[in-house]
């Protein structure tokens, strides 16, 4: 079988294109390079282009039998100040990609959906029953295209998993691709760009939540774990099942002290940090009771918050 990965040579992407080698499917990356990265395809067909143009997505898509979809953006404040950007991409060129395959006979989909199409949520651990009621536009947008799935699913046959991912983090184990962004917003690279004397002190957001150490909890998931979900549930996809929403965490939430600690343990150096206010719109805890894509899927997250951490150290270190 051979699957199309849209923003596989991004962060997500190019761990799943890696996963879906070694399961023996073939792969072909369509991707715009606006934050994935050459490198992070390197080995793979890498076609250049944007989920937008329905021309070239038209031409590839006669090639594949299957779409995994991880060209998206992803920073939810910037969601916030900058919604036109969210919805052209992540809503209207989404369903560009999605009237591409149906025209083009692919009923196969794999989406990279998020723990943000849940909002605030009613309880935690979270389960896929919680109600999808976003609280920014990043969240709306993930929901937009959840939605289209299942009416397209019910009206045209379209097969597909939607996998709302927790936190994504850590790196391939072989320190070859790993997590790149411009600008790096998120806890585990800045805090060990801090320990590595690079960055700034890490600014932790917020001591006085209503969580054991006052800090916010949060479900962090390897990023290779994740990677071996997406081809799990393409074959439940291909298997012809119910369609699949499912959340991919391990179940264990971290402290953002607990990761500063871990961080300093691993890389045996000081996080020079300061304490900053609360930053707008975290949530105090987001944990996803996962159990249901363990019983799907067969699935189980197998990397501790250890070995996230020092993947990601072992591959900042390489990139030094
Ligand atoms: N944090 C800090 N200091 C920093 C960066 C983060 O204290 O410099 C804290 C945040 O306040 C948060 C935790 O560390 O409590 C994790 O923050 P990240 O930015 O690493 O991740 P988020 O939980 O904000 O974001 C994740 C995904 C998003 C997704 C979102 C859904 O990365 O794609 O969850 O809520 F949309």
């Amino acid at each position: 079988m051979r699957v199309l990965v849209v923003g596989g040579a991004g962060y997500i992407g190019s761990h799943a294109t890696r996963a879906l080698r070694r399961h023996g499917y073939e792969v072909i990356i369509y991707d715009n390079l606006s934050t994935g990265y050459k490198f992070l395809a390197d080995g793979f067909e890498l076609i250049t282009g944007d989920i937008a143009d329905p021309a070239k997505l038209a031409e590839v898509m006669k090639r594949a039998d299957a779409v995994m979809h991880f060209a998206a953006h992803a920073y939810v404040g910037e969601s916030v100040e900058n919604p036109r950007k969210y919805f052209q991409n992540n809503v209207e060129a989404a369903l560009t990609l999605l009237n591409t395959a149906l025209d083009t006979g692919v009923r196969k989909f794999v989406f990279s959906s998020s723990c943000a199409v849940y909002g605030v949520p009613l309880t935690v651990p979270i389960p896929e029953s919680n109600p999808r009621q976003p609280v920014n536009p990043y969240g709306a947008s993930k929901l937009f295209v959840e939605n289209a799935l299942e009416a397209y699913d019910r009206a045209y046959g379209m097969r597909f998993a939607s996998l709302r991912y927790f936190n994504a983090a850590g790196a391939d184990e072989s320190g070859e691709i790993g997590e790149l962004h411009e600008p790096e917003t998120h806890l585990i690279p800045l805090a060990l760009a801090a320990a590595a004397g690079k960055g700034a002190k890490l600014q932790v957001f917020g001591t006085d939540y209503p969580t054991p150490d006052g800090t916010c909890v949060r479900d962090y998931i390897h990023v290779n774990d994740l990677a071996e979900a997406h081809v799990l549930a393409l074959e439940q996809v291909t298997k012809e099942n119910e369609p699949l929403a499912l959340n991919l965490g391990t179940g264990q939430g971290y402290s953002v002290m607990e990761v500063i600690n871990t961080v300093e343990r691993i890389t045996g150096r000081a996080v020079p940090r300061s304490i900053a206010p609360r930053r707008a719109g975290d949530p105090p805890a987001l944990v996803a009771d996962s159990k249901r894509a363990q019983q799907v899927l067969g699935w189980r997250p197998r990397r501790s918050l250890q070995e996230i951490v020092s993947t990601a150290w072992k591959w900042m270190q390489r990139r030094a």
